[in-house]
């Protein structure tokens, strides 16, 4: 299996799962848009509807693979249920950091270089049930680094 970044044996399952899936996330999202272009591209309306017919089905396929990430990792959970299905500014939800007045004043919402802002996104109460390498015998490998 390709896309690995790291030696396929250091890998727990869980680990090799979590990429595979990520992959697919990835490859879904892809087709939904190649088949979007060829909908808006295409001149014949019959072909178009099977496009669009087609390009939902992936939009389905990318959601059920997103809601097994979810269900599987604790970062992905807590940054989904913080951004999604949400009202109002999508970027006022993240928590500010103690550089955002600093970059808000130089008149973006960037912030400064080495702070990606991302905030705390390690869940430290794991619910039952989540993927975690170490229940595996692997050594702790948090999918986010805690502070
Ligand atoms: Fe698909």
């Amino acid at each position: 299996m390709n896309g690995y970044h790291e030696p396929y044996e250091s890998l727990a399952p869980p680990d090799r799962d979590l990429h595979r899936a990520l992959l697919s996330l990835k490859e879904e999202i892809e087709a939904v848009d190649w088949y979007h272009q060829r909908v808006v591209t295409c001149t014949d309306q019959d072909l178009g509807q099977v496009l669009a017919h087609n390009r939902d089905e992936e939009i389905e396929h990318a959601c059920m693979t997103l809601e097994w990430v979810r269900r599987t990792s604790p970062a992905w959970d807590l940054a989904l249920r913080k951004f999604v299905f949400t009202e109002g500014s999508i970027t006022q939800k993240e928590r500010p950091s103690p550089s955002a007045p600093l970059a808000a004043s130089r008149g973006h919402a960037e912030p400064p270089r080495g702070d990606l802002a991302i905030g705390r996104l390690h869940d430290p109460v794991e619910p039952k049930g989540r993927h975690d390498s170490r229940a595996a015998g692997a050594p702790e490998r948090a999918l986010c680094p805690t502070p």
